[in-house]
């Protein structure tokens, strides 16, 4: 099973080297690609002496900030170039631990989507204040009723996917360029009706550097699930696939 590790970086610097250097040591197995939006603090040329150093490390450089989405499907199109079985999406700051990547890898077995989940028996969250918390269960709750999914943690980040179910996806057509991206995949998934696992995480919060979460980022998350959710009860009225 050859594994690559996606992780997307703005402004990272601080947090990068630890990530990487925990993640290679808990999955030796896996390849890791960083895909970094130009950030101004210089987290691509510390990308690119990392993968200088370390075969297994490469790195897609885009020109500017263009969001969580957009670097995912960068991300999977560069690696779905190459013979690569299973590919992962990972934070930079160390919130997804790479000792907890074995647990997801040993789950895609029995999936085509594996969810690393904090609101299932046995996730959590350490270190996050209220209203990270409150904003991370009512996202997930209203996602859950708008599109009729069974998934707990809907905009969860640490993930792994069969090569097989991203190719049976149009990658082209994924519009999210926030978070909201992962709602969407989500979505696209079980709409395929592929089979999705969640496993229990510990999501710690960061140390270094700071959140790239916006008001924007949440807007647009809701008015895209909001338009999803009314469309497809349409849809189910009038009788349209
Ligand atoms: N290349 C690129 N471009 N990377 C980005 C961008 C962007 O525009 N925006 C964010 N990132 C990277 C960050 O550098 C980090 O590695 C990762 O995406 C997550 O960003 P954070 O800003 O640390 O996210 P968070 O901790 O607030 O949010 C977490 O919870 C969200 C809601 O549950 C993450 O796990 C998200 O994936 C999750 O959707
Ligand atoms: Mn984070």
């Amino acid at each position: 099973m050859r594994v690559v590790t996606i992780i997307p970086t703005y402004n990272e610097i601080e947090s990068l080297p630890l990530t990487l250097a925990r993640l290679r040591a808990a999955v030796p197995a896996s390849d890791v690609l960083i895909v970094d939006d130009n950030s101004p603090d210089g987290t691509g040329d510390l990308a690119d002496r990392a993968a200088a150093a370390d075969d297994q490390v490469h790195v897609l450089h885009r020109t500017g900030k263009e969001g969580l989405g957009a670097a995912y499907i960068a991300g999977f199109r560069w690696a779905l170039e190459r013979d690569y079985d299973v590919l992962v999406e990972m934070d930079a700051d160390g919130s997804h631990r790479p000792e907890q990547l074995q647990d997801l890898l040993d789950a895609v077995d029995r999936a085509d989507l594996v969810i690393g989940s904090r609101w299932v028996q046995g996730g959590s969250v350490v270190n996050w204040p209220a209203h990270r918390k409150l904003l991370s269960r009512a996202g997930s709750t209203y996602s859950r009723f708008m599109l009729g999914l069974p998934v707990r943690d809907i905009t969860a980040g640490f993930r792994a996917f069969r090569r097989s179910t991203l190719e049976a996806l149009d990658l082209s057509a994924v519009e999210s360029v926030g978070y909201g991206f992962q709602v969407d995949m989500t979505f696209r998934v079980a709409r395929l009706g592929l089979t999705i696992v969640e496993v229990p995480i510990t999501f710690v919060e960061r140390e270094l550097g700071a959140s790239k979460m916006s008001g924007n980022i949440v807007f647009e998350a809701v008015g895209n699930v909001t338009r999803w959710g009314l469309g497809a009860r349409w849809n189910k009225l009038t009788g349209r696939p």
